[in-house]
């Protein structure tokens, strides 16, 4: 038997109401492989918590949570706290300690859904967004002067390090390596960000030199962002700094069928740390409470995690269970079209691993 110890952060919004459906499925995994066991903490970290205790987590909550195998979280922000404050206080403190430098993003379009690129077939739509996940636009440095004045100003730097740029441009290679089209293209805008970005570039060529067999393309984000649209079939592994990663996953996310679909990873390759896994998508508080929010999502991010730990195997039942009940139509929640809960949809998926598990597992 094979113990895995999970911190599950259910968060705020529909948070909750997904986790809920990611946790029947970490169930449904013990259930069918009988060799896995989970022990499963859950910590009510989220805006409310702040709201009582003034931080959105304990002092010790790093040190809490350096001892679990895996985080799984579900989705943090709400209206009543500034987005700066539950994001800087708890998800990028996460991903900073624990060296999450990865920031896998798959976008895949599921069999039995449609992507609004209608002239794009199935296969065009198959790619990993490899984003730097603890430097870059995204750091704490800067700071704001003479506030509440007409001459008021804010500073944010960008910070790209040659170690926190190889390191994640040398994880994006080796993955490249291992998919089908060998193809790796990076994320700049060396043409308006005149230092950060040339460096990053020099990086790129670097270490591209070291994998002959990959064809590199580095392309403006601009560019990038109407190739999402235009030519996704070119598109096997793209690598970007911290913000032109979490803006393109959006995109990504919107021509796969929406952002109620999309998983990501946070990883710390070396594993020493936990790594952490969640759904792109935020606390939705627009549809929080009703119940209809998708899990897939959700359940998908534990695919990720699945593989993380070594089952590619239970990983891609996941995902075939997920394009399954896709197929079929008959349950989906009204972001696809469909008119059935956040519960009928999870149960739909957790009976149809049941049924594929006869040849996968
Ligand atoms: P959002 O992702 O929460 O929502 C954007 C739109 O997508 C909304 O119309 C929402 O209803 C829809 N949507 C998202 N997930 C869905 C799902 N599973 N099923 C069906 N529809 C879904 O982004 P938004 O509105 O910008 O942010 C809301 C809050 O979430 C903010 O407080 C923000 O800071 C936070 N946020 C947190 C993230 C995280 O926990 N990692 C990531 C992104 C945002
Ligand atoms: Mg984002």
């Amino acid at each position: 038997m094979q113990h895995f110890s999970i911190a599950a952060i259910p968060g705020d919004g529909i948070g909750p109401e997904v986790m809920a459906e990611g946790l029947k499925t970490l169930k449904k995994i013990e259930e069918l492989h009988g060799g896995i066991h989970f022990s499963i903490d859950t910590f009510d970290w989220n805006c409310d918590y702040y709201l009582k205790h003034g931080k959105m987590m304990p002092e010790n909550g790093l040190d809490i949570l350096r001892d679990y195998d895996v985080i799984l979280l579900g989705a943090i922000g709400a209206p009543t706290v500034p987005d700066h404050i539950s994001v800087w206080e708890l998800i990028l403190p996460i991903r900073r300690a624990f060296q999450q430098y990865i920031n896998l993003r798959p976008i895949k379009l599921l069999r039995g859904l449609n992507s609004p690129l209608r002239y794009k077939a199935h296969d065009d739509l198959n790619f990993v967004v490899v984003r730097e996940n603890t430097e870059g636009e995204y750091s704490n440095m800067g700071g704001r002067l003479h506030e509440n004045t007409p001459f008021e100003l804010a500073v944010q730097n960008n910070v790209f390090t040659r170690y926190g740029s190889e390191r994640v441009i040398k994880y994006a290679y080796s993955l490249a390596e291992k998919r089908p089209k060998r193809r790796l293209t990076a994320a700049t805008k060396s043409n308006g960000i005149n230092h950060s970005m040339p460096f990053w570039d020099e990086i790129v060529r670097e270490v591209g030199m070291h994998h002959p067999n990959i064809k590199t393309d580095i392309y403006h984000i601009d560019a990038l962002a109407a190739y999402f649209i235009t030519r996704p079939e070119e598109l096997d592994v793209v690598v970007g700094s911290n913000l032109f990663g979490d803006i393109l996953t959006d995109l990504g996310a919107a021509i796969v069928g929406g952002l109620g679909l999309a998983p990501s990873g946070n990883i710390n390759p070396e594993k020493n740390y936990p790594s952490m896994f969640e759904p792109i998508h935020g606390s939705a508080p627009d549809i929080a409470g009703k119940g209809i929010a998708n899990p897939i999502a959700q359940i998908w991010s534990i695919s990720l995690m699945m593989e993380h730990l070594g089952f590619s195997d239970i990983g891609d039942l996941i995902v075939s269970s997920i394009e399954e009940v896709l197929l079929e139509k008959n349950v989906s929640t009204p972001d696809l079209g469909g008119k059935n809960t956040t519960i009928e949809f999870g149960e739909a998926i957790h009976q149809q691993m049941t049924k594929m598990s006869m040849n996968s597992i």
